[in-house]
């Protein structure tokens, strides 16, 4: 799939935010190393804290679907009545679920319009994860 693909499927997405509490809508489209793509949106509560972002949405549809391998994910977040016209970057929540799933060369796309956009590595968006070896001891450093 290419990126633009995945970048469209974040602005399609992006129509389902459910935020009438910040306005703010995001949109997010995970690609799967079978190919396959679990999209989401951000989804609030009128308790604040219970809100879910798009990015986990779309990782939490893929994972309960049996979905362990991730290759890439766009997000897309702007005012409601705006279109995006600047990156949105992932939450400190949603890396550490990035981190749970996704290894140093999982691609985040982060489109500052439909047709240009940044990719980052995880391993620049989050460095030295705590992650599942961090349990066990082990270093992170392969992954800085
Ligand atoms: N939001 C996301 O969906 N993803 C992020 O990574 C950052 C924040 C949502 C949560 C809330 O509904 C709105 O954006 C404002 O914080």
């Amino acid at each position: 799939m290419e990126q633009k693909e995945l970048v469209q499927a974040a602005f399609a997405a992006r129509r389902q935010a459910y935020v009438p509490y910040s306005g703010f809508a995001v949109g997010a489209a995970l690609l799967c190393a079978d190919g396959s793509v679990y999209t989401g949106c951000n989804v609030e509560s009128a308790s604040y804290p219970a809100t879910i972002c798009a990015e986990r949405t779309a990782f939490v549809k893929a994972v309960s679907e049996g979905k362990r391998d991730f290759t890439a994910i766009a997000v897309v977040g702007a005012q409601e009545t705006e279109d995006p016209h600047a990156a949105c970057p992932p939450c400190g929540i949603c890396r550490q679920v990035m981190a749970e799933f996704c290894g140093p060369d999982f691609q985040i796309i982060l489109p500052d319009s439909a047709e240009h956009w940044t990719v980052l590595r995880f391993c620049e968006l989050l460095p030295m994860a705590f992650g599942s070896g961090s349990l066990k001891g082990e270093s992170q450093h392969e992954n800085v």
